[in-house]
């Protein structure tokens, strides 16, 4: 069973420049709910009992935002104000599920992963990247009941345009299994047109297992200098480790961009 998520937060949100300047992207609102409750929502339903937070001193507003009980027992103390109640117990639900460890310099997504390594009880546990929305349909719920199936790791994937592979990891695929589930050959972060071995790519949803942390311990930094999570993931497959791909159905709302960001409010407010 899955019950751990991981959820990398400490990047520096550059897309998102000046919204981020002083604010953390994963709180800013879509829709009048912050971007981060949605992931914590999905992880919810998904059946996640514990969520471990990697965030940076840079962004303990974060931390913050979980812990302000003070705060509205004053304010609830002073107006019964229903909605306000609600939001509470719903913070303090979420609290209650999240761990906190840090990344102080951003040195990528690998690294990230790696400093949850000593919280991690299962063989298996799930990662959310936090500027992937997903919509209308809970893809870890999808990913889960096809890791419950195989007993494989599974990683989330969508067919992108060719003239777009160098934003994302790409994958060569292995064997249709049916459907919507593939077998990976291999992975490649952000290759150039020339190098990428297909059109299909990582989003950010993965079923990784425990012993991706060995493989991290030694992974050399890959391209612009960052330690890869796609790197320790290729690693794993040469060694055999089956991984799938799973093509979702929910839509995908990419939050880490301006443009995309603007998009995902109208298009949540639709659903
Ligand atoms: C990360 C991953 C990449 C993946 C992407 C999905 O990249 O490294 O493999 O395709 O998320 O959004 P980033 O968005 O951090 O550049």
């Amino acid at each position: 069973m899955i019950k751990q998520a991981i959820i990398p937060l400490a990047g520096l949100g550059t897309r998102l420049l000046p919204l981020t300047s002083v604010f953390a992207k994963e709180l800013l609102p879509i829709n009048g709910k912050p971007g981060i409750e949605y992931i914590l929502d999905e992880c919810i339903e998904a059946g996640i009992k514990e969520v471990i937070f990697i965030i940076s001193k840079k962004k303990i507003m974060i931390k913050n935002y979980f812990y302000k009980d003070k705060f509205y027992k004053k304010i609830i103390a002073k107006k019964k104000d229903t909605r306000i109640i609600n939001e509470y117990k719903k913070i303090l639900k979420y609290k209650k599920m999240i761990k906190f460890v840090y990344q102080n310099e951003p040195l990528g997504t690998g690294d990230a992963v790696l400093k949850t390594k000593k919280y991690i009880k299962d063989r298996f546990f799930l990662m959310l990247l936090p500027d992937d929305l997903i919509v209308k349909n809970n893809c870890s719920k999808s990913m889960i009941k096809i890791h419950n199936k195989y007993k494989s790791s599974v990683m989330a994937s969508m067919n992108v345009d060719r003239k777009t592979v160098s934003r994302w990891g790409i994958y060569e695929l292995n064997k249709k299994i049916n459907k919507n589930n593939y077998s990976i050959k291999g992975v490649i972060e952000k290759p150039s047109i020339k190098k990428a071995p297909s059109n299909k790519a990582v989003i950010g949803r993965y079923i990784l297992p425990k012993n991706i942390f060995s493989r991290l311990i030694k992974q050399k930094p890959g391209n612009n200098g960052e330690i890869h999570i796609t790197d320790a993931i290729q690693s794993l497959i040469n060694e055999n480790y089956k991984f799938i791909a799973h093509n979702f159905s929910g839509k995908y709302l990419d939050c880490g961009t301006m443009k995309g960001y603007i998009k995902s409010s109208l298009e949540i407010s639709k659903l």
